[in-house]
């Protein structure tokens, strides 16, 4: 080998060993500069997130049936310059925007249904749409603020494709369909899209969301690991005997049966499980039997929810219920079936991640607008992601601070009222999520 192709073989390999530092120096993303585009950003285009906001509150649609809603949002992300592949999960929309730098892949999530709710605040971009609903006409309503979650991931989206070249990674945006529970025989919500490759092609290394909730406006909560609960339905039939209500000892009277089976399962939560390792609900929402004031019918149906954030006390709870509700009927000469639907999982908040992330949620949020809350009984599919991969699930304020927090209509009221001025600070939140992630920092 000639001299001088020798020596220049070796000032490329020493080059080639000591400058690849130096190159992912020169294309390593200056984060400090790149949160405060994000925020600068995010204050710009918060007008137009407001009008998002205003539109689909104005037009919501129930489950799985987000038709307008998923045409809205991919268009938005089409005009973004994103990979956009729609009808996942019926209505679902994922978006992927590639960034101009080599880094990972994170998921933000937000949710786009509303639910049978007739409207009774006074906006004037209250909703006045009705839907059918389990065979009724029903007014419909974002009473649960998932007009919120995708004005404000809109507003990220735009954010974090303005910055696209000096990116370090991959974004997924995940508009999911039926958080709320598919319509009666359908399937549905964050299972459905994880099964139909919500989380493929790029597979996330890690998923954050966030649901608006009546803490004062900006306010950011947050815990890690059980953050809201495994639910279940519960259905119980008790089977008696029919007779005329004027001779109960002519039968076996499910009525009454099913009135002490209520009272006893109130006792599994109270004294049968530890409660101070995690809080637990047994509830009986609905029960049905008997057609007229004189006759005692065969059968009562009751249906109701199970929360718990333990596996081993859910366990506990599942046997505690059977065990009540089957041995009070046998003890008046009925039976009863009990059946669990398998357990919607527990939203679980990954805690390496959480901690990695809480600096982020806090810089956003300001000095102590951030804080760990207890764990709510409440329950969110946000859960199936996290099944899959580490996640972050956290609570956005929206209780203008004018209003005491034990007057704020609670989510899912015809009174719900998320304040706007909430919706630049959720961007900020998701789209600094992501900067800090992707930039590896913490
Ligand atoms: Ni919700």
């Amino acid at each position: 080998m000639p001299k001088t192709i020798t020596s220049l073989f070796l000032a490329l390999t020493i080059a080639a060993v000591c400058f690849p530092a130096a190159r992912a120096t020169s294309q390593q993303p200056d984060l400090e500069a790149l949160r405060a585009e994000v925020d600068d950003l995010a204050a710009e285009i918060s007008p137009q997130v407001v009008q998002w906001r205003r539109d689909l509150h104005q037009h919501p649609e129930l489950g799985n049936r987000e038709v307008r809603t998923s045409r809205i949002i991919a268009e938005h992300l089409r005009s973004l310059g994103m990979d956009v592949r729609e009808q996942v999960a019926h209505t679902g929309v994922v978006g992927v925007l590639r960034g101009g730098l080599p880094g990972p892949v994170v998921a933000l999530r937000a949710d786009m249904d509303a639910l049978p709710v007739t409207e009774l605040v006074d906006l004037p971009f209250a909703s006045k749409e009705t839907a059918e609903y389990g065979g009724a006409e029903v007014g419909v309503m974002h009473a649960c603020g998932h007009d919120h979650h995708m004005a404000i991931l809109m507003g990220a989206a735009e954010v974090l494709a303005r910055m696209r070249e000096r990116l370090p990674g991959t974004v997924k945006f995940i508009f999911q369909p039926a958080e709320e529970g598919a319509p009666a025989g359908e399937e549905g919500g964050a299972r459905l899209m994880v099964e139909e490759g919500a989380l493929e092609d790029p597979r996330p290394d890690a998923i954050f969301g966030l649901h608006v909730w009546p803490y004062h406006t900006g306010f950011i909560g947050y815990r890690p690991g059980a953050t809201m609960a495994s639910s279940q339905t519960l259905r119980i039939v008790v089977r008696g005997s029919q007779t005329h209500g004027a001779v109960p000892w002519g039968g076996v009277d499910p009525i009454v049966t099913s009135a002490q089976i209520i009272l006893g399962l109130q006792t599994i939560v109270s004294r049968q499980v530890d409660i101070t390792a995690a809080p637990a609900v047994v509830t009986i929402g609905q029960i049905n039997g008997g057609v007229r004031s004189n006759i005692i019918p065969d059968q009562v149906t009751m249906v109701g929810t199970v929360r718990t954030l333990d596996a081993e006390m859910r366990e506990q709870i599942e046997a505690g219920i059977r065990r009540t509700a089957e041995r009070i009927a046998e003890s008046a000469g009925a039976a009863a079936e009990v059946s669990l639907s398998s357990p919607l999982p527990l939203t679980y908040n990954d805690p390496e991640l959480t901690r990695r992330m809480a600096a982020t949620l806090e810089r956003v949020a300001g000095p102590g607008r951030a804080e760990v809350v207890p764990p709510l009984t409440g329950a969110e599919d946000f859960s199936y992601y996290q099944q899959e991969i580490p996640g972050l699930f956290f609570f956005l304020g929206i209780t203008p601070e004018s209003i005491p927090l034990e007057e704020a209509a609670p989510n899912h009221s015809p009174y719900f009222f998320a304040d706007e001025a909430a919706l630049p600070i959720g961007v900020r939140a998701l789209a600094n999520l992501v900067v800090d992630y992707l930039g590896g920092d913490q």
